[in-house]
């Protein structure tokens, strides 16, 4: 600020240019002086708490873009790399991961915050309900960004959510299929998943946060539900200021010691053939999935569809039912009860959860093995190189290459050397040989071949010279 004013506080020239074709100033200026009834508290911290770490999403996730290619091919390997050998690649994933678990703890606070203090009221009925988008919107986001590592963990709990979506009544189907482009999971399911996860959610995210902020800064901070005198309010800058950012510290110091100390794990490659892996989603989605054991057969809709989107619309709706103007939780017992009771369900719902795992033995002791399995992998070095992640995009085979195989073929060196010259028991792996033995050594022995090859029966070979290139070439081009 300080080459943009003067020491007396008016602007400088350079101030004043900026002001005059911007009015940043001004706007800035406009912010930190905002007047919060009641002053300054910690309560107040949390939607600065999110902003913070929708950033951090942000930055993080831009760098493990850089790296991901989101393929059946490549993209379990994509993550490997990243977690295996991208310097501090294990602990920006794992930023990445728990800031998106943070961001639902503190989405969890700053709605309780509003909710119980009754902060929604008073003409804000509109920037609640971006609020409730932006709650569905960053669920989306944990949903479409748990299957791209495409390990066993995130590929069956995606299955089983998928599925729960095709149970929804007439639209269910067609969702389904739409969300995994076909009926089956694949390269598809993957890409989609990416560009709902990297482009349209976070457009959308985009726009209702600023939305949200525009219709804060409309209607101003709330303040304590209890009435304050209105001398009480103080600016936003410095002491509020200091809070959101200490808070934000505080985020971050958390973030940093989980990614360092408790680095998150990636699991083997998708094998859909094991049918005995058992899925298990986020902690956060855990009392849903509770929830959705009860409801099976003929009942799925009341339970899949019937009873959330009522519990939903009541959420959403809040505003424009608790329409009084009291604000303290004490004295709107209703809400403060119904709000207690869903926590409660949730929690009950999660508890139950984790205690049915529990308390079958077949189940604990696979998903005991199943960790033990991801701790396995992570233990292997990485094996790719990064060029074999993207062989699958290799240039189809020249002409020369065809013919040199054509020759492996008809000379019948295939039978003895293998489809593609990997070896046999009959005789030795071919490829990779080019990189020991020079084009004059590699004509010789195949002219003329040593007795050991021999012995082995492998014929001379009797073809042109031109023949003898050709098939050489073929050989070099084995790796
Ligand atoms: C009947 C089986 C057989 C056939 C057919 C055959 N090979 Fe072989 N080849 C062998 C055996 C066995 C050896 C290894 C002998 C040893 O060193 O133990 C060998 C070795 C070689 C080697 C040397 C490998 C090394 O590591 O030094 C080359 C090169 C080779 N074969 C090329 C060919 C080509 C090209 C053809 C087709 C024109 C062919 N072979 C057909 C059995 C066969």
């Amino acid at each position: 600020m300080t080459s943009f004013t003067k020491p007396d506080g008016t602007l400088s020239s350079l101030g004043r240019w900026l002001e005059q074709r911007t009015g940043v100033l001004s706007f800035f200026r406009s912010v930190i002086d905002e007047s919060i009834p009641g002053g300054p508290r910690w309560a107040y911290v949390f939607g600065s708490g999110l902003l913070f770490l929708v950033a951090t999403q942000f930055i993080t996730g831009v760098a493990l873009a850089l790296y991901y290619v989101p393929s059946t091919n490549s993209a379990h390997t994509t993550v490997a790399y990243i977690t295996k050998q991208v310097w501090s690649g294990s602990f920006i994933r794992s930023v990445h991961s728990y800031g998106s678990q943070m961001i639902v703890v503190v989405l969890f606070l700053h709605l309780a915050q509003t909710f119980l203090f009754g902060a929604f009221k008073g003409r804000r009925e509109i920037l609640w309900l971006s609020g409730v988008c932006l709650f569905l919107l960053m669920l989306g986001m944990a949903f479409t960004g748990y299957l791209l590592p495409w390990d066993q963990r995130a590929y069956f709990a995606t299955a089983v959510g998928t599925n729960v979506m095709g149970e929804v009544p007439v639209v269910g189907v067609f969702l389904k299929r739409l969300l995994r482009g076909g009926d089956e999971m694949g390269t598809l399911t993957l890409s989609r998943f990416y560009v709902l996860h990297i482009i349209v959610i976070p457009f959308g995210i985009a726009a209702f946060i600023a939305l949200h902020l525009f219709l804060f800064r409309k209607a101003g901070p709330a303040g304590p539900p209890e009435p304050v005198p209105r001398l009480s309010a103080r600016p936003f800058y410095p002491r509020q200021f200091a809070m959101d950012a200490g808070f934000a510290g505080i985020l971050m110091l958390i973030l940093i010691a989980l990614a360092h100390f408790a680095p998150v794990p990636l699991g083997p490659e998708v094998d859909r053939s094991s049918a005995a892996y058992i899925p298990r989603p986020e902690w956060y989605f855990l009392p849903l999935f509770q929830w959705l054991k009860y409801w099976a057969g003929s009942r799925a809709i009341i339970g899949i569809v019937v009873i959330p989107t009522i519990v939903f619309a009541l959420f959403a709706l809040v505003p424009f039912v608790d329409r009084g103007s009291e604000r303290r939780p004490r004295r709107r017992l209703l809400s403060t009860s119904l709000f207690a009771c869903v926590i409660g369900s949730l929690c009950l719902l999660g508890f139950l959860s984790r205690r049915d795992d529990r308390s079958d033995r077949n189940v604990s002791g696979q998903l005991a093995w199943q960790n033990e399995e991801e701790r396995n992998y992570m233990r292997q070095p990485f094996e790719p190189t990064f060029t074999d992640v993207l062989a699958s995009a290799k240039e189809p085979p020249s002409p020369l290459l065809l013919a040199g195989q054509g020759i492996f073929h008809t000379s019948q060196c295939v039978f003895c050397h293998g489809e593609g010259g990997v070896g046999t028991k009959a005789a030795p792996r071919l490829a990779g040989l080019a990189s020991k033995l020079s084009v004059e050594q590699l004509s010789a022995l195949i002219r003329h071949p040593n007795p050991k090859m021999k012995a082995g029966g492998m014929p001379a070979f009797a073809g042109s010279d031109e023949d003898l290139h050709t098939l050489i070439a073929y050989l070099q081009s084995l790796q």
